[in-house]
């Protein structure tokens, strides 16, 4: 098939993974054959840089015309000034808003072979299986905001409508797995959680085969790491998924693990790895590869709908989670190239067997 799709690599390690990324789906598209046209663009504080705004008209243009988008981070110290007047992740939340993007999905398993990274005892780890599906266009990120020199304000704001089209994807979501979901909220406290809830209860009556708890949020925290294996998809507000998902990646091992897939009401995507710029390791080429690797498998998946090529990459990150190498991250000492390019050869591996396979079933 022919597909276009818009890389943003952006800033810190976001380059050093995205190339990485990208020579995987060049390889998905030589060895199953299709024509993947890759078309780069700025945001985030390298784009600040050249044309002074974090999200240029040019790169929303292409993103907009695009059948996914693949981002690597945004933002650093070098933008991080609370008194500037833009930041790098102004970009990425006016593209997220601008490609009606609601639903971030971030799964979430603990690869057998990195359970000793994980903070969690074995025991612990074995069932974990999570689907996050976190609203991603909504609340205190979106809201109205005010700062004078003594006192600030965020607004946190949601319609019925959103937290409906979100909590309707995590039901569709939990429907094709183990039809479970925990919606996760602040009902005691927030307005807005009150009001998530009684939504999402409404929408759970037209899912009669989907089981649905709901959970406030602190406790949630430490249920996640006392309990992670008893969660299937848990949906939640942006900002209480933007962390519960951080502190999720620690039982995975690495933050640089964990892949995203943004998703709104077409097929077309925003794929990322849930990690920021990492700017403490940016530059070095030792930032892990197999959280952005991962997202060009939802990529693949989701907005594609090349499910064999999502596996096969999904198959090739696996081996090599096994049998290394490993980044410093996750206890090796490789670096971003020599996992990237033990993936590529996994990857053939795999789509011999895929041909082989295709070869048998004809
Ligand atoms: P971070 O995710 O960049 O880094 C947190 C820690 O995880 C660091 O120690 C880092 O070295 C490590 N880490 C992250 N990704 C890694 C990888 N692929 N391999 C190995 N180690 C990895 O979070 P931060 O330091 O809080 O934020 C830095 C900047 O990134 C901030 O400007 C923030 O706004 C931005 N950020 C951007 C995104 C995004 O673009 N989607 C996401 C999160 C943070
Ligand atoms: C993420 C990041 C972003 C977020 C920032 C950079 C705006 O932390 O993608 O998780 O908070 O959504
Ligand atoms: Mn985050």
């Amino acid at each position: 098939m022919k597909a276009r799709i818009v890389t943003l690599p952006g800033d810190g390690v976001g380059p050093e993974v995205t190339a990485a990324a990208v020579a995987v789906l060049e390889a998905v598209a030589a060895r199953f054959g299709h024509d993947f046209a890759f078309d780069e663009h700025l945001i985030g504080g390298a784009a600040i840089d050249a044309t002074g705004e974090p999200l240029p008209a040019a790169t929303l243009a292409a993103c907009q015309a695009a059948d996914a988008v693949l981002l690597g981070a945004v933002g650093g110290p070098k933008w991080s000034d609370p008194n500037a007047p833009v930041r790098p992740e102004q970009g990425l939340l006016a593209l997220r808003a601008a490609l009606g993007v609601y639903a971030n999905l971030r799964p979430l398993q603990v690869h057998p072979a990195l359970a000793a990274l994980s903070p969690l005892k074995d025991e612990k780890l074995k069932d974990v299986d999570v689907l996050f599906v976190r609203e991603l266009t909504g609340g205190a990120y979106f809201g109205a905001k005010t700062r004078t020199d003594d006192d600030a304000t965020d607004e946190c704001r949601y319609t019925v409508a959103e937290v409906e089209r979100v909590a309707r994807r995590a039901f569709e979501l939990a429907r094709a797995r183990r039809k479970h979901v925990t919606s996760v909220d602040k009902a005691n406290v927030l307005e807005t959680s009150r009001l998530w809830r009684r939504t999402v209860t409404r929408v759970a009556a037209d899912y009669p085969d989907v089981a649905l708890e709901h959970q406030l949020v602190d406790s949630m925290a430490m249920l996640l790491l006392t309990q992670p294996g008893r969660y299937d998809v848990v949906v939640t507000e942006n900002l209480f998924g933007d962390i519960l998902t951080d502190e999720a990646a620690a039982l995975a091992g690495s933050l640089g693990l964990l892949p995203s897939a943004s998703l709104g009401a077409g097929s077309k995507g925003l794929y990322e790895p849930i990690h920021g710029s990492a700017p403490d390791i940016a530059g070095k080429g030792i930032a892990n590869p197999v959280g952005t690797v991962l997202s060009v498998a939802l990529l693949l998946r989701h907005s594609l709908q090349l499910d064999a090529e999502a596996q096969a990459v999904e198959a090739a990150v696996d081996h090599v989670l096994r049998h290394g190498p490993r980044s410093r991250d996750i206890g090796g000492n490789a670096g971003t190239d020599a996992v990237r390019d033990a993936v590529l050869a996994a990857l053939d591996a795999a789509g011999d067997a895929f041909l082989q396979g295709a070869r048998a079933c004809g």
